[in-house]
């Protein structure tokens, strides 16, 4: 059989580059600029396989495009990107890369949590400005971290990362999650069950680790966001639209919270004005960038892409009917 065409909307990394390579003819998109919607179809139409970023859309209109696609490899784990129905529907299947981010993602919103906190990008700022005129007794006091109660939102693989980084902090940890984790995993991480409702009361901190679905888009609302403590913060690095930003700008101006730290917004790369205050920690969505984990995350991509050529069911699949189906 011919070598499997493969359009890859990135360089990816030399490690992933040596997977698709021995298998593959590749198409690296290498430009410094993000492969334009006109540029990604035209590569796409005589491509067997597509290892894509979760900033491109996989869905109808893709697919007609490329109409010789068999797989979309997302190198991520959320696929909010990829419309699984349509892919099903054209027999293509789907990947992600689940389980190699868990603990970098769980660094960085303790990176974020601990960074709101403290007052860090204030801190950072002033120590750089030139104007720091040396120690002072209320000098940027933040919040303890220490002792506090953590509340999850999703207690997935990443949420659960993070409850068991609180334990060096003498936290308490509650979660919620539309599924309850049974009782010997609660033990296991030293976190109680809350309702929604009770979370949003109880925590100090709250740190949002769900998927992007129907029923968590806005999850985050005007009505959620006042159930929160004035001296609680909210931590997100799952999804943007898992909260509605003109909410949380209105509950930062009416300091129905104390701050927010976020990795991921409603339409990246925008950043409404109304959340580039000081106590509001910003990040372009790098919570999983980590050499070695983005490294990982590529490399799975990439072996996704083989298997299915090598006629092996791509360990990471998405859509399974496509398999059954073949
Ligand atoms: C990053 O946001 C990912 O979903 O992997």
């Amino acid at each position: 059989m011919a070598r499997p065409k493969v359009l890859a909307t990135r360089p990816l990394f030399p490690a992933a580059q040596k997977i698709l390579n021995a298998n593959c003819d590749v198409d690296y998109w290498t430009q410094p600029e993000r492969i334009s919607k006109e540029e990604l179809f035209r590569r796409a139409a005589d491509k067997d396989a597509l290892v894509c970023l979760l900033t491109e859309r996989v869905d109808a209109e893709l697919l007609q495009a490329a109409p010789k696609l068999r797989i979309a490899a997302n190198v991520a784990v959320g696929f909010d990107n990829i419309n699984l129905a349509d892919c099903t529907k054209r027999g293509v299947a789907a990947t992600n890369t689940p389980g190699v981010l868990d603990e970098t993602t769980a660094d960085f919103a303790w990176t974020l949590l601990m960074a709101v906190a403290r007052r860090l990008g204030e801190g950072e700022q002033l120590a750089r400005s030139g104007n720091w005129k040396g120690w002072d007794l209320d000098q940027l006091v933040g919040a303890d971290v220490w002792g506090k109660t953590l509340g999850l939102v999703g207690f997935g693989r990443i949420g659960r990362a993070v409850a068991r980084r609180a334990t060096g902090f003498e936290m308490k940890v509650i979660y919620y999650d539309a599924l309850r984790a049974p009782l010997d995993v609660e033990h296991e991480f030293h976190v109680e069950y809350r309702d929604l409702n009770s979370l949003l009361a109880e925590a100090d901190f709250i740190s949002v680790h769900v998927p992007l679905l129907p029923e968590t888009r806005a999850l985050f609302n005007v009505a959620r966001l006042s159930q929160m403590k004035p001296t609680a913060f909210l931590i997100n690095t799952s999804r943007g639209p898992v909260v509605d930003e003109a909410a949380l700008v209105d509950a930062l101006e009416k300091k129905k919270i104390a701050g927010a730290a976020l990795d991921v917004f409603e339409k990246e790369p925008q950043i409404p004005a109304g959340l580039k205050r000081p106590n509001v920690v910003l990040a372009p969505h790098i919570a999983s960038a980590s050499l070695e984990t983005r490294t990982k995350m590529a490399c799975m991509a990439a072996e996704n892409v083989v298997a299915l050529f090598k006629g092996q069911r791509p360990p990471n699949l998405l859509n399974p009917d496509v398999w059954k189906a073949s």
